[in-house]
């Protein structure tokens, strides 16, 4: 963004890919963290205040290629605009009618927001063609573009993956803050070195377990992941989530690890998925059959803080229990606040731990760094390519 700001960026356009995908409320549709929109303020500021005409595009939830208006960014422009301290100027479509006439209609230091990228069909496609056309129509918005959508990196999508191509394009301050903090992690880490892994499906970690372990000194798992680990171990996990077709997996990697996968010893336990089911701490390898454990054990949280005891670097992606359910926090909460303390560079990963931080009322500034990415942390710490930061580099 440096390189872009010295070349001057007065009265030219210049397109903001960012990663409004915040969490909102079912009922009323508000927006109930949005730590996102914040995260991506420092480079909308050193543009506007440069005087550019700033037009940011995103996507919201999965919509199937079509306007969904349960997945509008109108609520975010009002957001974003509060935040930023002036008017968002909101397009009701994304390259139509709308956006042009709101993007002609800018003037130096505005910003506009165009409606969700996902209500093209284009964005997401996996044909080259039909991607470069959204591609086409999306940056004739503007005379460069900017990557801030740490979020979204690991999508080859048309605003991610094919713009870069047809613009000058540099990295936003968020991208490369994430960049530089997750590159400290996959160099040469200071040791020991333990990743916590939590949330609720293995089938979406278990690239990044392999990937990690021979790096790691530990790993500790919990969360609704951790119940195919322990019937692989050959406990019972009543109606606890369990992936069947992942226990051979998890089997493999427990006896490749080299003792270094810690599970939990105990788990709590509910009759039911809901706040107010009645529950109790049970032993995680006596788990009644009727049972679902939503949550870490205090003896787990316990061995957990003595395995993190001494860490100089740790990284948690993924809460360890259902924390949105107040009897089913204090797991989450527990890891949360030993990561806290720990005299450590310490990095939290994905939308829902980094919401778990917000909604448990812990302070941000005790962590290290906060990754704006779940999917796209994951893969960067895989090792993988990454389609939106190759096209940057290229
Ligand atoms: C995320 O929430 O991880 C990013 O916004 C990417 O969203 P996606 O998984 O729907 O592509």
């Amino acid at each position: 963004l440096d390189d872009l700001l010295a070349e001057g960026v007065s009265g030219r356009r210049v397109l903001v890919r960012a990663d409004l995908n915040v969490p909102l409320d079912k009922q009323t549709g508000d927006i109930t963290d949005d730590g996102r929109i914040r995260a991506v303020l420092p480079t909308l500021s050193a543009l506007t205040g440069a005087g550019a005409k700033v037009v940011v595009c995103s996507h919201l939830g999965r919509p199937k290629g079509a306007p969904d208006p349960q997945f509008s960014l109108g609520p975010v422009a009002g957001r974003l605009g509060e935040l930023l301290g002036t008017r968002v100027h909101f397009a009701t479509d994304t390259v139509g009618e709308s956006a042009r006439s709101t993007v002609d209609a800018l003037a130096d230091g505005e910003v506009a927001l165009l409606e969700n990228l996902r209500f093209n069909a284009g964005e997401t496609s996996k044909d080259d063609a039909e991607r470069g056309a959204f591609a086409d129509q999306l940056a004739a918005f503007g005379d460069a573009y900017v990557d801030d959508a740490f979020g979204a990196v690991h999508r080859k999508h048309a605003s991610v993956h094919d713009v870069p191509a047809r613009l000058p394009h540099v990295a936003g301050r968020l991208v490369l803050r994430e960049v530089e903090v997750l590159s400290r992690l996959t160099g040469e880490p200071e040791r020991p070195y333990v990743v916590v892994l939590g949330g609720s499906k293995v089938s979406d970690k278990l690239a990044v377990i392999e990937a990690l372990l021979p790096t790691v000194d530990r790993l500790l798992i919990g969360g609704g992941m951790c119940f195919t680990f322990l019937k692989a171990q050959g406990h019972e996990v009543g109606s606890s989530l369990l992936e069947e077709e992942m226990v051979e997996t998890c089997r493999t990697l427990l006896e490749r690890s080299e003792g270094k996968i810690m599970l939990p010893v105990d788990v709590v336990a509910a009759d039911a998925f809901a706040p107010d089911a009645a529950h109790d701490t049970v032993p995680a390898d006596g788990i009644p059959s009727k049972r679902v454990g939503l949550d870490i054990g205090p003896e787990t949280v316990a061995g957990f803080a003595v395995a993190l005891k001494g860490a100089r670097t740790i990284f948690w992606n993924g809460p360890m229990g259902v924390f949105e359910m107040p009897a089913f926090a204090h797991g989450t909460r527990g890891i949360a606040e030993t990561i806290a303390k720990a005299d450590a560079f310490t990095v939290v990963g994905g939308g829902d731990s980094a919401a778990a931080v917000r909604a448990l009322g812990l302070d941000e500034s005790s962590f290290g760094h906060i990754s704006t990415g779940g999917g796209a942390s994951l893969e960067y710490l895989e090792g993988k390519t990454l389609p939106g930061i190759a096209a940057l580099e290229n």
